[in-house]
């Protein structure tokens, strides 16, 4: 932990208690990152924290409500009271509702709106001022954030709103010395999709690709995270990733 890519420094992960974010966490740890998990969830975000103490690590866990102003400045205060720092931060926090546009009330559009696009915007706030210079932050988007999902239609709207929010604020975090990007994941192995267990980390190395098209594992995300938020993706910034193993790349869909 003392030699990793982020040794020294330190990542704020938010919905760092499930899926993504857990892989996330423990990742950045690994890499020598003090890490702050922020999440709904406090009890989860507590367990993955703990365990990084456990294995000789720095991290803490915050409540955070993501579409709450107030949550996002407590989290970065944080980090910063803790830690000293912040040299990364993955706003990963998202939730999901399967409901098409016919049927999608308003409601369901403003607590979509509200915790994937006005959450990430809040969040890019609170950190802009607090990353260190050189720092950077990714925010987790979708590949419903590029191309429509009909039977989540609010949602794929918020996170088309995602990606409008990374490019328009990439001026201002380069203002900064710091870069902003957004990975759109496609489908990946974790609570939105019906699974709870979260596989054990495997060697980054030899992490297996998934098939062409092929549902992806938390860790597969979390990776790109770690990539885009080191000063390796140094030319990066105001983009969005796609990482959906292949499959909006080409028209028709390959067969399987
Ligand atoms: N799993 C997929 O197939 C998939 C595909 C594309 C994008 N994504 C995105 O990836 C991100 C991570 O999702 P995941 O797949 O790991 O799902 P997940 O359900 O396993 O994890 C989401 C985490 O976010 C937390 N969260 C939800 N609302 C929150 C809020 N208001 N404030 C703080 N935390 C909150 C949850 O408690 C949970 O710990 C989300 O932004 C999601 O939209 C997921």
């Amino acid at each position: 932990m003392d030699m990793g890519m982020f040794a020294g420094k330190v990542a704020l992960v938010t919905g760092g208690a499930s899926g993504i974010g857990v892989a996330a966490a423990l990742r950045f740890a690994e890499e020598g990152a003090a890490v702050v998990i922020a999440d709904l969830n406090e009890v989860g975000a507590e367990t993955i924290a703990a365990e990084i103490r456990a294995k000789g690590g720095r991290a803490c866990a915050v409540r955070c409500d993501v579409a709450s102003e107030a949550d996002n400045a407590a989290m970065v205060a944080l980090a910063k009271s803790e830690y000293g720092r912040i040299d990364a931060a993955f706003l990963n926090a998202g939730a999901y509702a399967q409901t098409g546009f016919a049927e999608a009330d308003a409601a369901t559009f403003d607590t979509m709106v509200a915790i994937n696009l006005k959450g990430a915007w809040m969040g890019l706030q609170a950190v802009l001022p607090a990353l260190e210079p050189g720092g950077a932050a990714v925010v987790t988007a979708s590949t419903s954030g590029v191309t429509g999902l009909a039977v989540a239609a609010a949602y794929s709207a918020a996170k088309h709103g995602v990606i409008g929010l990374v490019r328009s604020s990439s001026q201002a975090f380069a203002a900064r010395g710091l870069r902003v990007n957004a990975i759109c994941p496609g489908p990946v192995a974790t609570a939105i999709l019906g699974v709870t267990e979260q596989p054990p980390l495997q060697v980054p190395d030899a992490l297996e690709v998934p098939g062409y098209a092929g549902t992806m594992q938390p860790q597969h995300i979390a990776e790109i995270a770690l990539f885009l938020a080191s000063p390796r993706s140094g030319a990066i910034n105001g983009q969005e990733i796609i990482a959906d193993a292949g499959f909006l790349a080409s028209y028709p869909p390959m067969p399987q």
